[in-house]
């Protein structure tokens, strides 16, 4: 079907758009890549010390995900937007525009979310915030968060979406193990520290 394949296609270019990239290099900032953790991410933006860069960067990297699956789904119906949401998963974390290194995929995945079933992301923002402020953790908030998000569409009924994002948190854990021997090894940096 190849309307699928352009649904996942269109997913691929907009989630490949760095935005944390392009903010910084359009603001003269320092090179993401040479601090913290040399992430393309928000969270890194935040190290820079430009909040507002940071706050571009989470609602850029969110809506590029959210409109690439409404524009599928307005063309394709449900399962283009979910081939859309899967693309731009991809297009974030393995863009071929940076030779496939891209970010961890949190924003893009709250993105996608909003556009295909939203309460879901509201959840995902509830258990983010809640893990953040208790613990200052933003890698450790998108770990607790993904890892409910596929037993909430489930438990809602939404079989195909608890699956593709089953997928899409696996993936997210595999881009975040250097977060994850950090937290472990109590090493890992806290929001609004250096
Ligand atoms: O959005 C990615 C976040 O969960 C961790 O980012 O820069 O602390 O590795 P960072």
């Amino acid at each position: 079907e190849a309307f699928l394949i352009v649904a996942f296609l269109i997913g691929y270019l907009f989630g490949s758009i760095p935005f944390g990239l392009v903010l910084t290099k359009l603001a003269g900032t320092q090179d993401l890549r040479s601090v913290g953790s040399g992430n393309i991410g928000a969270t890194n933006v935040l190290r820079t010390g430009h909040k507002g860069l940071a706050a571009a960067t989470l609602i850029s990297d969110m809506l590029k995900g959210t409109i690439a699956v409404i524009i599928a789904g307005s063309f394709g119906g449900p399962n283009a937007a979910m081939l859309a949401a899967l693309g731009a998963f991809l297009g974030h974390l393995f863009p071929v525009w940076l030779k496939f290194r891209g970010g961890k995929g949190v924003a893009v995945y709250i993105g996608v979310l909003i556009g295909l079933f939203w309460p879901a992301a509201v959840v995902f923002c509830v258990l983010w915030l809640t893990t953040a402020v208790i613990t200052r953790y933003s890698s450790l908030s998108a770990l607790v968060a993904s890892f409910v998000t596929p037993i909430f569409l489930w438990w809602f009924g939404h079989l195909a979406l608890a699956s593709l994002f089953a997928v899409l948190t696996l993936l997210l854990f595999y881009m975040h193990r250097e977060n994850i021997k950090r937290l472990l090894a109590g090493t890992e940096s806290r929001i609004g520290k250096k």
